[in-house]
């Protein structure tokens, strides 16, 4: 049986529980298809599962997305064919730190054309979060104003571009070290998180995106405006906090979506989006690429390349 290479995870802890193991080749059923992963990202989920905090079942493969051409052709995926470039936010049952990995119709599209594999495996998982966040949960409108946290991060980096395309006022915390960045995204007010208290500065916005949590979220209801909506990646927001402020608080987990995805890579062809790619890592060194993720809390992204 002929067998490809996978990152897997036997028992929970650090990095050093990262296995590089021979497993079997994948193969698509209906309409799936298997991808040749050239390049997959590294995000912040990974060191979780890795850690233990998600409760996977074990073994694990980690990984959520990946740029590849389509390998082997499910009986029923009759658009594609051998040689497809895909991009694609995988389900959480499979893993893309892979040479090959199992992709379905409802979470791949075409990958950009003016990417290549390693910057366009920097998008999936990243780019719906941001969509989702700003756009099905906030409600972002053209016009309306977003105060996003941690907007030089690999989510952050995204929703700003995406709110900007969208024609909204975007304001967002980030580093000293990491200003110029958000200021060549677009963002029109940027708070230092660790010297400005972002509420005395930062006028009533319609939404917040909050990629930090803890008191960076409580504190940030003072900002929004009546109706106005807290989204947070991290943590569910007080229901009371909401009440006070007449605002409405959500949490989300971010879900695969083809349709969202291919309009993310449309706005990344016509010039409005493009992901940021700090450092590559080749697939052997994924405990080096997520120990800098863990620890640096990287500008953009962080991308392991595979094949590319
Ligand atoms: N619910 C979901 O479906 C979902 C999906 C994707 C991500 N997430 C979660 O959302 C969070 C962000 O994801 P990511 O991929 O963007 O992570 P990331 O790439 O590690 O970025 C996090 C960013 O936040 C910044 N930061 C930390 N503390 C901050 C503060 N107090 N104020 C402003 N910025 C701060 C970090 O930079 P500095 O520390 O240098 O300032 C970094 O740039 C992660 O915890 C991740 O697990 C959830």
């Amino acid at each position: 049986m002929a067998t490809i290479k996978a990152v897997r995870v036997h028992t929970f802890g650090g990095p050093e529980v990262l296995s590089l193991d021979e497993v079997p080749m994948p193969q698509p059923r209906d309409d799936e298809v298997t991808l040749k992963v050239y390049a997959a990202s590294v995000n912040p989920v990974d060191y979780k599962i890795r850690e233990g905090t998600s409760g996977e079942d074990l073994p694990v493969t980690l990984g959520r997305d990946v740029s590849g051409v389509v390998e082997l052709c499910g009986t029923r995926a009759h658009t594609l064919k051998k040689g497809d470039p895909l991009f694609a936010m995988l389900g959480p049952d499979r893993g893309g730190n892979a040479e090959y990995v199992v992709v379905k119709a409802t979470e791949a599209a075409a990958k950009p054309e003016s990417l290549s594999h390693v910057e366009a495996a920097a998008v999936p998982l990243a780019g719906i979060t941001a969509w989702q966040g700003l756009f099905d949960h906030g409600g972002l409108e053209p016009g309306q104003r977003v105060l996003i946290h941690g907007g030089a991060g690999g989510v952050g980096h995204l929703a700003i571009q995406l709110a900007k395309a969208t024609d909204a006022f975007v304001a967002t915390t980030v580093s000293a070290e990491d200003f110029d960045f958000v200021h060549r995204l677009g963002a029109d007010q940027i708070v230092d998180h660790k010297k400005q208290r972002f509420e005395d500065v930062v006028e009533e916005v319609d939404v917040v995106f909050d990629l930090v949590a803890g008191d960076t979220q409580d504190r940030s209801w003072t900002v929004l405006k009546p109706g106005g909506r807290l989204v947070s990646t991290l943590s569910e927001p007080s229901p009371e906090q909401a009440r006070r402020h007449q605002a409405h608080g959500i949490s989300y987990i971010a879900q695969p979506n083809a349709a969202q995805l291919a309009d993310i890579g449309r706005l990344i062809d016509a010039g409005k989006v493009k992901p940021f790619v700090q450092a590559t890592y080749p697939l052997e060194e994924v405990a080096k690429a997520e120990e800098r993720l863990e620890k640096e809390h990287a500008r953009g992204k962080i991308v392991l390349r595979i094949a590319a």
